[in-house]
């Protein structure tokens, strides 16, 4: 087998390579993988649970940028970022940030969600044609993570600017340059230095306001706060988005999947719950993450050496045929669903997975009723990326 996981021409060509991950399953589930610098690739459901539930062998602390290897410059800003950060200096964090994100606080935006999805697909649907990714699955994490931190709609469009210009990309059509990032990431980490003002002065009961307050004696400080509304606008946004167009292409290519969603919500059913966790086991919009291991160890029967890169790769877990009955069906009744599309299980579990959950439920349900005839109308364009599972554009057709 031609093995290469990291070329991302490969990625926008022909998205997530299942084959070779497949392969490497059966035959080399932890593949010495050449590249700058090398690295093991981590491919069976077991083993990437096992790297993520051991943060004190398989370190954080190196990982945000794949490859090539960040600068120092960039691994500065990136160490304040929690999803950099080890025990315990990230389990003080997480615990004040996790008190915003509770079941609670999420599910009280249900209805918020379901407004905005109503009003994207209605400036739409009189035109019988749309970008699915532009016009809807791009606006829509944005406008809940405005509602969730309480920015006004008029400064949606900004924000939104900022959020595509910080994510550095491989691929040329989304790239912004150095300048261009730096300018967005100095923007929005003084936008974000206003708003803690306001709340300050003017508490809510809202996200904001809870992760400003002290928790057991402890609270974020001014720059820990920042960052965290940065890795907030992007953690939460291309995630969010790529599952949504990649969910509408999985029914696109399993019309029956589609039928089955129309018909459970012409029946008040609730199936676009569980359509919700296999959209992100198919999807698995971000494929990769990269540890460093900090000691000697053994993993999946190789020897790992202290400083060695360890990259788990989520999509090939969800594939695992010693953990889900046919895995390369897409079926939305699947229950249980023991994905790790959300990370491992470990310190860094996705802290937006409530919401990710809730917005892909509630859109579904809304496309399911308005536009049930939806269907591709042209080609569906990946991103260039080995790291997010994306697609750029995807033209869609429907009655209205
Ligand atoms: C972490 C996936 C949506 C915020 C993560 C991780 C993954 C992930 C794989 C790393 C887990 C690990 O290392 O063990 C996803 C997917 C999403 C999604 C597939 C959508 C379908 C969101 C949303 C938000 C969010 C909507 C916020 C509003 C975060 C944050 C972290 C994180 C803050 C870092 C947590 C930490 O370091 O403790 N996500 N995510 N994510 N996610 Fe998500």
């Amino acid at each position: 087998m031609d093995i290469d996981l990291v070329d991302p021409d490969r990625y926008a060509n022909t998205g997530i390579p299942h084959d070779q991950l497949q392969w490497l399953r059966g035959h080399d589930p932890v593949h010495r993988h050449p590249g700058e610098p090398d690295f093991w690739a981590v491919t069976r459901y077991d083993d990437v649970v096992h790297v993520s539930r051991h943060p004190e062998i398989f370190s954080s602390h190196r990982r945000l940028s794949l490859f090539p290897e960040p600068t120092e410059e960039q691994l500065v800003m990136q160490r304040m970022m929690m999803l950099n950060q080890d025990p315990p200096e990230h389990t003080r964090k997480r615990s004040i940030v996790g008190k915003g994100f509770t079941p609670r606080t999420i599910g009280r935006l249900e209805e918020h969600i379901r407004e905005i999805c109503r009003g994207l697909i209605d400036e739409v649907a009189g035109r019988g044609e749309a970008d699915f990714v532009h016009d809807v699955s791009a606006p829509l994490p944005l406008y809940v993570i405005c509602e969730l931190i309480g920015a006004p709609v008029e400064d949606r469009e900004k924000i939104f600017d900022w959020s595509n210009r910080l994510i550095g990309e491989d691929d040329p059509d989304l790239r912004s340059t150095e300048e261009e990032e730096g300018a967005a990431a100095a923007e929005l980490y003084a936008y974000a230095n206003e708003l803690a003002e306001r709340r300050r002065q003017e508490p809510r009961d809202d996200i904001v306001t809870t992760l400003l307050r002290p928790h057991d004696g402890e609270e974020l400080t001014v720059d820990e706060f920042d960052l965290f509304m940065m890795l907030l606008v992007v953690a939460g946004n291309e995630t969010t988005r790529n599952a949504a167009s990649g969910g509408m292409l999985a029914f696109f290519e399993h019309p029956d999947q589609w039928r089955r969603l129309v018909a459970d919500r012409r029946n008040g059913g609730d199936l676009a719950r569980t359509a919700a966790d296999e959209i992100v086991r198919w999807v698995c919009p971000v494929n990769l993450f990269k540890r460093t291991a900090t000691r000697d160890t053994e993993l999946g029967g190789r020897r790992i050496h202290e400083g060695d890169k360890v990259v788990v790769f989520y999509a090939s877990a969800n594939r695992d045929e010693d953990v889900f009955p046919d895995p390369y069906d897409f079926d939305i009744g699947r229950d249980p669903n023991p994905h790790i599309g959300f990370g491992g299980g470990g310190p860094h579990f996705c802290l937006g997975s409530h919401l990710a959950r809730l917005e892909l439920r509630v859109l579904f349900e809304t496309l399911a009723e308005r536009l049930p005839d939806i269907a591709l109308a042209g080609e569906a364009r990946r991103q260039r990326s080995n790291f997010i599972n994306g697609i750029k554009e995807m033209p869609v057709r429907f009655s209205g």
